[in-house]
């Protein structure tokens, strides 16, 4: 099923988001609706609290990197209960959107390299390293589980900059191609 996307201005996304069960809860048609949703939206993430619900659950699918990024491991997957233990390395600048800023996207510096441990659909705990554009997709999701969209780590003066546009998404007045919710 595909879902509506809350956007900017909308309280869920500033919350922290909750652990969830893992182990006595099928989060599998949950997350099913989560990927529909991402691909009919042409994203290569979505986390939970872009559908509304405040849980610490993301998926990714960073295959549309493919041609910019050939040699990368792009890889699909869903994170439950992920935690970023630790992130290293070169500084790596790269133009972020978010679903939930439709029509924005700003360079974004963040480090290159993360180690993250998490659940996956089936219930199983990993625990690895991740490098290049995939740790950049799962750096912004994880954002998301924290409260933060990615327009929180630009200077004061290009937020200042995109303060309309901000306020047009807030309120409804920019389009998308897919449905979205907001409350201004
Ligand atoms: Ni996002």
């Amino acid at each position: 099923m595909i879902l509506p996307i809350y956007v900017y201005g909308e309280p869920v996304l500033r919350k922290t988001a909750e652990e969830v069960d893992v182990e006595n809860t099928d989060w599998k048609p949950l997350i099913a609706d989560m990927f529909e949703t991402m691909y009919h939206a042409n994203g290569v993430g979505l986390a939970a609290p872009q559908i509304g619900k405040a849980i610490r659950i993301f998926v990714i699918d960073a295959e549309p990197f493919r041609e910019s990024y050939p040699n990368d491991d792009l890889r699909k997957g869903a994170f439950i209960n992920p935690v970023i233990t630790e992130e290293w390395g070169d500084d790596f600048v790269f133009s972020e959107g978010c679903l939930s800023l439709p029509q924005i996207s700003e360079d974004v510096t963040r480090k290159s390299n993360i180690h993250i441990e998490y659940y996956d659909e089936e219930g199983q705990f990993h625990e690895e390293d991740i490098h290049g554009i995939v740790a950049r997709v799962i750096q912004h999701e994880y954002d998301h589980l924290e409260g933060k969209v990615f327009v929180d780590h630009l200077s004061p003066i290009k937020k200042m900059v995109l303060k309309r546009q901000l306020n047009d998404i807030a309120s409804g007045k920019t389009k998308a191609s897919y449905k979205t919710v907001h409350h201004k």
